[in-house]
């Protein structure tokens, strides 16, 4: 069965993952180390010992697209469209009576959730966040399951705010309004494809444990709840299981978002009725103004969401990028132009079918759009200012954009944004100047190993004791 130790024992074997066994606090010390880090590889860390609590921490394991493609089981060059593929075809989950995460079971004046290694992260967020788990409810407008990754606040011992914005929010709205309990089961810790299939932007039709089936490459293994009637995912390290308080919620920040500006909002209450984790269990945090938050719910999901779009109107997208410093809100495209003005549709289309989007830049598929350095090339050499950019005002996107702006910009913040689009293709149907470059013969046949000398050999050169000698007579 996949679960977070099984990728972790994969791990390293590609990569060494960074230990700290001296104590530390959750508070604002264990993400700092991991902020510390970040400018050093960015790897994963493992803390031993965090001091106010009995469990060890993970941090870092979805930090880069490298991690997230060996989870996934693609190599990375071709993990974007191995997702696309994946994400449309579920695999059912599979019952299981045996389910480590049930190894301690802690239910009713027992459950404290504040003995959990919750992190305190950037300096001026509100609390305690869980920042990695994935939530867990029953749609009740279809039966199936949805999952996301949602921040949640510690309030008390048993009582914990979840800060949905997305489906979820509708589903426990409807639940209430109907007059339903609504339950949620949180689940710490599993194999990073899990993680990667909550982020996925599939519609409420379709079973989010089907798509972590797909994702995962074998049936998620689920186990009966304790105390709610959701299924939890019994590979995973911990389990908190709750009941919604219906009409009750409270402010939740300020938090530190994945754009890296401080957020506040309101989160539904939540109140805690078990919690469950295998005897040694390891405690995944994300620290949520790293690079890992970004990474996580950009890539594959929201540039698979995009691929997608474009591709369902002009199937010859060849890839997507999005940035992950821009939090999912820029976009490179590549593309492979029929005729002039097809990359200005592309734009089009590609703003409009993503409200997150901000920025969108077309490029040809000569440009490598893994390299910034060749979409600015591309920018400046194919782009004029007047006739290449397409820009719509007013349009609905996030507030999680600071400047975002309202329509009579009475509040600095709302969620109003201006799209932008840079066509910096070259056109179709006319000659556009040659690229300077240096291929075919006899470039292509070149074998460095054969022209560059070793370190330990070094040619005798006039600067270097010796002079210069030449060839051989
Ligand atoms: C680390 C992390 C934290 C997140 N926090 C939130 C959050 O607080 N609220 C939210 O609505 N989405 C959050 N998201 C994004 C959702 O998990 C994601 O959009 C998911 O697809 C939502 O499920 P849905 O598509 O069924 O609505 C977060 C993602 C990550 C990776």
């Amino acid at each position: 069965v996949k679960d977070l130790r099984s990728f972790l024992r994969a791990l390293e074997q590609v990569e060494p993952i960074v230990d700290v066994t001296r104590a530390v606090s959750y508070d604002r010390e264990l993400p700092a180390v991991v902020k510390l880090l970040e400018s050093k590889g960015n790897p994963v860390v493992y803390f031993d010992h965090v001091a106010e609590s009995d469990m060890p921490v993970i941090c870092g394991v979805h930090g880069t697209r490298e991690r997230i493609a060996l989870a996934l089981g693609s190599p990375l060059d071709r993990a974007l469209d191995d997702y696309v593929d994946r994400v449309t075809r579920g695999v059912a989950p599979v019952v299981t009576s045996s389910a480590p995460v049930k190894d301690v079971i802690r239910t009713g004046d027992q459950v404290d959730i504040g003995q959990l290694p919750i992190p305190i992260h950037a300096d001026k967020d509100g609390g305690r966040f869980l920042t990695a788990a994935v939530g867990v409810a029953l749609d009740h407008a279809n039966g199936n399951v949805n999952t996301g990754i949602y921040r949640m606040m510690v309030l008390d011992r048993n009582h914990l705010t979840v800060g949905t914005g997305g489906h979820l929010r509708d589903i426990i709205e409807e639940a209430h309004a109907a007059g339903r309990e609504m339950e949620l089961v949180i689940a710490v810790g599993h194999h990073p494809a899990f993680q990667v299939s909550s982020q996925a932007k599939v519609p409420r039709t379709q079973d989010s444990l089907e798509v972590a089936g797909a994702l995962l490459g074998e049936p998620l293994a689920i186990a009966s709840a304790e105390t709610v009637d959701v299924p939890v995912p019994a590979a995973a390290e911990i389990v908190l299981e709750g009941r919604f308080v219906p009409g009750r919620t409270e402010p939740d920040g300020p938090f530190g978002e994945s754009p890296r500006y401080y957020e506040s909002g309101y989160g539904y209450v939540l109140e805690v009725t078990a919690v469950t984790h295998r005897s040694d269990a390891v405690f995944m945090d994300i620290n949520n103004v790293h690079q890992e938050h970004r990474c996580l719910s950009t890539f594959p999901a929201r540039e698979g969401q995009l691929l997608a779009a474009l591709r369902a109107v002009y199937p010859h997208t060849r890839a997507v990028l999005m940035p992950l410093s821009t939090a999912a809100m820029h976009a490179y495209i590549s593309i492979d132009p029929t005729r002039d003005g097809e990359a200005r549709q592309v734009l089009l289309v590609a703003l409009g079918s993503n409200p997150r989007l901000k920025h969108a830049v077309v490029v040809d598929t000569d440009v490598d759009i893994t390299d910034h350095e060749h979409v600015l090339w591309a920018l400046t050499t194919r782009f004029q200012g007047d006739r290449d950019l397409i820009v719509v005002p007013n349009v609905s996107g996030t507030s999680m954009d600071p400047s975002s702006y309202t329509l009579d910009d009475r509040f600095a913040v709302g969620e109003l944004r201006t799209q932008v689009g840079f066509d910096a293709t070259k056109p179709v149907s006319l000659p556009f100047r040659e690229r300077a470059d240096i291929v075919g013969s006899p470039y292509d046949a070149i074998d460095l190993e054969e022209y560059v000398v070793s370190d330990d050999e070094p040619a005798a050169a006039p600067w270097r004791a010796g002079g210069h000698v030449g060839a051989p007579a």
